[in-house]
């Protein structure tokens, strides 16, 4: 069959909307027609060189859709369910697996990277050339054939715009809040970064009873959405950001920072707003080639932690399965986070729009 997809050809882009060739899913793999898609910066990254993706590759990797044909040996998932995709499937078997990381499962892992599904091929092609699966999932495309261990079933209430954003950037930052930050209620909270990410680490410290959320970007209109989204202060990035934290937390900084733009300069100077005995939790990633340099006598003298936080920061469908019922009892409110949507064929437009750091999520409609 035909899909209209997004392709990236080679780092520093452009990105292509084109009709390619999609074949049937094989053994264990199942055929989703996409209802929408998320823009994560990590598709940006991908575009950049910052994160090195194998190419040419169909882009993508927040996305949800209804499952519409099945493979041979799928028994898990039924033609009809209505799934949220997951780019870290976990085995089940592995070290990580067994001892409760799911989200760091070494087969899972090494899948995304390669870009091929589970027999080592692609579904994908142009003219007779594979194109290979973004991080297995490749959700910039109207169909895409995934490994059935890739989809969530989700609820019939639970909207795939909002689905697909939980896919991701939703299950990213409350993990990071969460399960990585281990905020508890009455803490004080730094998130810097408002963007996707950043934002649903404001949600996730709201679920998990922070007193004060303080969210930090250097786009103004973040304000208004941040505090919409349960931030209790919005300071814009500037010179004076970390000590007009300190001075709202009596000179001892925060419980708990989330970095969330994935910038090493940002990270170091914002250890200084962490709180004797507190957290940073690094959620933002940099480029791979980044070296960071923290003051070691400050993490050994101030007992501070920092901790890096990977995707749902816990197994991945059960965080899916959470935050969609998070989301309906009314706790989550991911519709709030999508700012714009597009249809794919403006995708560049989309890309562009989340540069600007003035959109919360942007998503992709199909139809
Ligand atoms: N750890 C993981 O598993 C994981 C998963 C998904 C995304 N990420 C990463 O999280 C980061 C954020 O992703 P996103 O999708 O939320 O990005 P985004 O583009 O939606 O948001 C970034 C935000 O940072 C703000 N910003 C940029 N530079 C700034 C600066 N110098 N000072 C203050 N604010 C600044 C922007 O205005 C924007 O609001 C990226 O690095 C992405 O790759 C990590
Ligand atoms: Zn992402
Ligand atoms: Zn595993």
């Amino acid at each position: 069959m035909k899909t209209m997809a997004v392709t990236l050809d080679s780092v520093g882009g452009p990105v292509q909307v084109e009709s390619l060739d999609l074949g049937e899913p094989l053994e264990g793999e199942v055929l989703v027609k996409m209802g929408a898609a998320g823009i994560c910066h990590s598709d940006q990254h991908a575009i950049s060189g910052q994160h090195g993706a194998e190419l040419p590759c169909v882009l993508g990797h927040e996305g949800a859709g209804e499952v519409v044909a099945i493979g041979p040996e799928v028994n898990t998932i039924r033609l009809g369910d209505r799934v949220a995709l997951n780019w870290v499937p976990s085995c089940g078997l592995c070290f990580y697996c067994i001892r409760d990381q799911k989200h760091l499962c070494s087969e899972g892992t090494q899948r995304i990277w390669n870009g091929y599904l589970a027999d080592g091929t692609s579904r994908i092609s142009r003219n007779g050339e594979p194109i290979l699966h973004y991080c297995g999932i490749s959700t910039w495309s109207e169909h895409m054939v995934v490994a059935e261990v890739s989809c969530r079933p989700i609820p019939d209430s639970v909207p795939f715009e909002v689905a697909a954003l939980i896919g991701c950037g939703v299950a990213t930052g409350v993990g990071a809040a969460l399960h990585r930050g281990q905020i508890s209620e009455g803490d004080i909270v730094v998130v810097v970064g408002a963007g996707g990410v950043g934002l649903s680490a404001v949600m996730g410290a709201r679920m998990a009873g922070a007193e004060r959320i303080i969210a930090v970007d250097r786009e103004p209109e973040k304000h208004r959405l941040s505090i919409d989204l349960g931030a209790t202060d919005f300071i814009p990035a500037n010179d004076a950001t970390i000590d007009a934290v300190l001075s709202l937390t009596e000179g001892r900084g925060a419980d708990v920072v989330i970095e969330a733009i994935g910038n090493t300069r940002l990270q170091q100077e914002w250890l200084a707003a962490v709180r004797p005995g507190g957290t940073m939790v690094l959620v933002g990633v940099p480029s791979t080639s980044d070296l960071t340099n923290f003051v070691s006598a400050d993490l050994i003298r101030s007992e501070k932690t920092i901790k890096g936080s990977y995707y749902a920061a816990t197994g991945t469908d059960k965080a899916i399965d959470d935050l969609c019922a998070a989301y309906l009892d009314g706790d989550l409110p991911v519709d709030r986070l999508i700012s714009k949507r597009v249809p794919i064929e403006n995708i560049q437009e989309a890309i562009d729009s989340m540069l600007t750091g003035t959109e919360g999520r942007t998503v992709i409609t199909f139809e």
